[in-house]
């Protein structure tokens, strides 16, 4: 099986024809949320800023669809994982009650609901509810034995113990949205990716759930966050993502 690759495909295509049984170490998913098209609209639009209005094609589907959808992708990576394997699946309050149900009928056992609280979001336009200012990441596990490098994650916590002896790590992250050098833009200032993920988000979660020379997998690449962050850690990378232009984007970063 090829490593070290990015396909440009749909994801549940391209791992059950390109990634072999049970040979995925870790997988990290950030699917679509299902959160465009609901009639939002930014006015004097920052897109291209830190805050970026999601309208994507390939963001909007009906609820049926989605769930359908969210069992199909789910199942495929089930198919790829080893037994002793990690999946994360980065959500929000839009689809985390799908991405759950799923997990639960795969006969997954979560280990952790990481909440990611994003210091700079967006502030609310409707005034009507609370700022939304969380996104979740839900760690799941197929049987015992999973990887977890408890001390490796301590030393990279920033929270210091009160002494400033290392600290273990809370399922509470607190991460800025992507911005300034790490924002990928292109030449007219504008966002390459509406939601490029924290390369510090991928850091621990790498370095928690696998070793050198494992095989880190994401269906959903974007921008190339996972391969990136895998490659500078020395594990094998294996990325797919069905836009022809996100699919080039990642692949040049990965020429860095
Ligand atoms: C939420 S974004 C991922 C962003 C990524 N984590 C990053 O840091 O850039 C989801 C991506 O999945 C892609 N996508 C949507 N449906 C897909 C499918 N069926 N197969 C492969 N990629 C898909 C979209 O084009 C989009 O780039």
């Amino acid at each position: 099986m090829k490593t070290n690759i990015i396909y440009n495909g749909d994801c549940i295509d391209t791992l059950n024809k390109k990634v072999e049984e049970k040979s995925i170490d870790l997988v990290f998913a950030d699917p679509p949320y299902n959160l465009s098209g609901n009639g939002l609209h930014w006015k004097g639009n920052k897109t291209g800023g830190d805050w970026y209005m999601v309208d994507e094609e390939w963001d909007k589907m009906s609820a049926p669809e989605y769930l359908q959808f969210t069992r199909k992708w789910l199942g495929a990576c089930d198919r790829a994982l080893k037994d002793k394997g990690s999946i994360y699946v980065a959500c929000s309050y839009h689809n985390i009650a799908e991405v759950m149900i799923v997990l639960k009928q795969l006969d997954y056992k979560v280990n952790n609901v990481i909440t990611w609280y994003k210091t700079n979001a967006m502030p609310n336009m409707t005034r009507r509810v609370f700022t939304h200012s969380t996104e979740f990441v839900i760690w799941a596990v197929k049987g015992s034995g999973w990887t977890f490098n408890y001390e490796e994650i301590k030393k990279i916590n920033p929270n210091k113990q009160k002494d400033g002896n290392l600290k273990q790590m809370r399922d509470f992250w607190e991460l800025p949205l992507v911005q300034g050098k790490e924002r990928l833009r292109g030449d007219n200032g504008r966002a390459l990716h509406p939601t490029q993920k924290p390369e510090e988000m991928l850091t621990r979660i790498i370095l928690a759930s696998s070793n050198k020379g494992d095989i880190v997998l994401d269906p959903f690449l974007g921008s190339g966050t996972t391969t990136y962050v895998a490659k500078k850690y020395g594990r094998k990378w294996i990325g797919i993502e069905q836009d022809k232009e996100y699919a080039r984007i990642a692949k040049q970063r990965m020429k860095k």
